[in-house]
């Protein structure tokens, strides 16, 4: 039994699950945990290696033990270390973003990656977010949200988040295509694909606030945990 609970919210790119899990956490004291930073470290610890591309499906569980990837709890979120090293900006960089979809969906990936995130929640008091939070990691999870969006609403919101200004019809074009193919790529793989977990409260954010859309979530963990 875990002390407090666990909040997973899983959803397609740029619905906002990081964002709203990270206050949802600071709301509740609870901690973040971003998972998709976890995948995303060891895309970028893939890229900085000898390893070629081309092996990464191929390679045994035991090929990634060479990479001193970690978590490190700090205040309310978990930092991502690469040995003593804390990842940030590198983990978002278009090389990286490009990759990590393909390298998640490899089976030995996500076993070795697993042990990490739970226990990231062994003591609860917990918000994570990612493809598979409620279906795979925590599948006893107390709370399950699935946060959704319209597509281009979603490119809309990471190309703002990128460029600082809002996509002209031919860049929006651009940046929905590529959500679209990475959510197409992140639900069709056979192992762990996105989807709602069962038990899940869907949240569409397309036509809320980020209040909102907080408030929604903090109303629905309360009704569940205090009974
Ligand atoms: O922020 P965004 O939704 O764009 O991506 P992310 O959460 O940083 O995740 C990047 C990629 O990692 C996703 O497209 C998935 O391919 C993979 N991922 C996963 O497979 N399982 C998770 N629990 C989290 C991320």
């Amino acid at each position: 039994m875990r002390a407090h609970p666990v909040i997973t919210m899983d959803g397609p790119a740029g619905s906002g699950k990081s964002s709203t899990a990270r206050e949802v956490a600071r709301r509740l004291g609870y901690r973040h945990l971003d998972s998709g930073a976890l995948y995303r470290a060891l895309t970028f610890a893939l890229l900085s290696s000898d390893l070629v591309e081309d092996s990464w499906p191929t390679l045994p569980r035991e090929a990634f033990d060479r990479f001193p990837i970690r978590l490190r709890p700090a205040g309310a979120v978990f930092q991502v270390l690469l040995g003593d090293r804390e990842l940030t900006d590198e983990l978002r960089t278009p090389d990286v973003t490009s990759r990590v979809s393909p390298l998640s969906a490899i089976p030995a990936v996500r076993e070795w990656l697993l042990d990490a995130q739970r226990e990231a929640g062994k003591e609860g008091a917990l918000v994570a977010d990612g493809r598979d939070m409620g279906t795979v990691v925590f599948p006893d999870a107390e709370v399950k949200i699935f946060l959704t969006a319209e597509l281009n609403e979603r490119a809309s919101r990471r190309f703002l988040e990128r460029k600082g200004n809002t996509p002209s019809s031919q860049e929006l074009e651009v940046e929905a295509g590529k959500i679209q193919e990475r959510d197409d790529r992140d639900s069709g793989r056979s192992v762990a694909p996105l989807r709602k977990p069962d038990g899940a409260m869907e949240v569409d954010t397309s036509y809320l606030t980020f209040e909102e859309q907080v408030e929604v979530i903090l109303n629905h963990v309360k009704s569940l945990t205090t009974r």
